[in-house]
């Protein structure tokens, strides 16, 4: 039971989008986007250059009026709100921290804004360089910092005013590798410590695979898929999301027959293959098998779903052995198998691909 003088920490928010539509002039840059973010959950908006994540992103800050439809933040609309009113934290990608103010400056700007009291701004900025671990930077100015040690002052300055909702757009697209995966496990860190409701914009499909709870794929100013990360991984609805998760081999082919919540599949190769079918699939429709590298194997000449095939090339590419093959119409297929030390490369030339045991291919009508 909570004493009355333990502080009282909010619970975390939702955040609704409600028919969220942008034009800029011409055609729709966000196309009636719809999404809930519950409370305390990190959402990645991911798709590809042009799609829409940072007009979104800016909607719901407040930076840009939308065209049509509302955002809410718990029950309460914040579209008549300014941006500085609407208690959201932001990181963008370009670091964005003000030159020629030093890190205590940059982490105290929000306060101030706000009119908080020196003493306030003191210890808030004490607590928030704790925080994301830059205790001693205090009086530095941004260009005395590594990009890294830049984009967690920038964090903690989004942190500082207590947002209820923290937006980040591409915040480690500047950063190498290693500092991505460090400032990642920080983001996850913060954002559960604060109990924060969260929507990170990516391009980066692994990034957003690893640090999301959920992720929305966005074609062209609309949301494709929703779903846990493996989720839009093992079931893609689309064949976008399909092709912009992961690798996969598209194989061309026919149905033949619908059994129930499975197809089979004349392959334009030779197999006959018989896959989960989601949605209505008419006999004699052409059809796209999509199937995972990892989800094929090499087989020997009896296995009952083999594709005759040429080996080309076997590369061991960290734990994986990567061969690539040539089906009979000239389909280019990849084929990963989990590779052991000492494993011996397979010779090129003739040899059988076939689903593993494991397989769950996904079909997607042709166009
Ligand atoms: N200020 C603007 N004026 C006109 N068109 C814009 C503006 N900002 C973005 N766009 C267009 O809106 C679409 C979505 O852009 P954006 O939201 O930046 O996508 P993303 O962040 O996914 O790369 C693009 O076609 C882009 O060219
Ligand atoms: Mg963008």
């Amino acid at each position: 039971m909570a004493s009355p003088s333990t502080p009282v920490v909010p619970a975390a928010q939702p955040l609704t989008l409600d028919g969220v539509t942008h034009s800029y002039g011409a055609g729709f840059a966000v196309d009636n986007v719809t999404l809930e973010v519950k409370g305390g959950e990190l959402v990645a908006l991911l798709g590809p250059s042009g799609c829409g994540k940072t007009t979104l992103l800016r909607i719901v800050a407040g930076f840009i009026q939308q065209t049509n439809g509302k955002v809410v933040i718990g029950d309460r609309p914040i579209d008549e709100l300014p941006p500085n009113r609407r208690e959201i934290g932001i990181v963008f990608q370009n670091y964005a921290l003000f030159p020629h103010m030093t890190v205590a400056e940059n982490i105290a700007y929000g306060l101030a804004a706000r009119g908080e009291s020196r003493a306030v701004q003191a210890e808030r900025v004490k607590e928030m360089l704790a925080t994301v671990r830059m205790e001693g930077f205090a009086e530095r100015k941004p260009r005395q910092l590594s990009g890294g040690q830049q984009q967690r002052v920038a964090l903690a300055r989004a942190l500082a005013i207590r947002p209820r909702i923290l937006l980040l757009d591409e915040p480690f697209a500047a950063l190498d590798k290693n500092l991505r995966l460090d400032m990642q496990i920080e983001i996850k860190r913060l954002q559960r410590q604060f109990a924060l409701t969260a929507i990170m914009v990516t391009h980066d499909q692994d990034e957003a695979m690893s640090i999301a709870d959920r992720i929305a794929v966005m074609s062209q100013g609309r949301i494709e898929q929703l779903g846990a990360p493996a989720e839009i991984y093992d079931d893609p609805a689309t064949l976008f999301v399909n092709n912009f998760i992961g690798s996969s081999n598209l194989l061309k082919g026919a149905v033949e027959a619908v059994d129930g919540s499975e197809a089979r599949i004349a392959l334009a190769c030779g197999a006959t293959w018989t896959v989960p079918a989601r949605g209505r699939f008419e006999p004699g429709a052409p059809v796209l098998v999509s199937v995972r590298p990892e989800q094929m194997m090499l087989a020997d000449a009896a296995a009952p779903d083999r594709i005759p095939v040429d080996l080309k090339l076997s590369l061991p590419i960290g734990g994986a052995l990567i061969h690539d093959v040539a089906a009979p119409g000239g389909e280019q297929l990849k084929i990963a198998v989990p590779r052991r030390p000492g494993m011996a490369a397979s010779a090129p030339g003739t040899a059988h691909a076939a689903l593993a045991p494991h397989a769950r291919p996904a079909l997607f009508p042709a166009a």
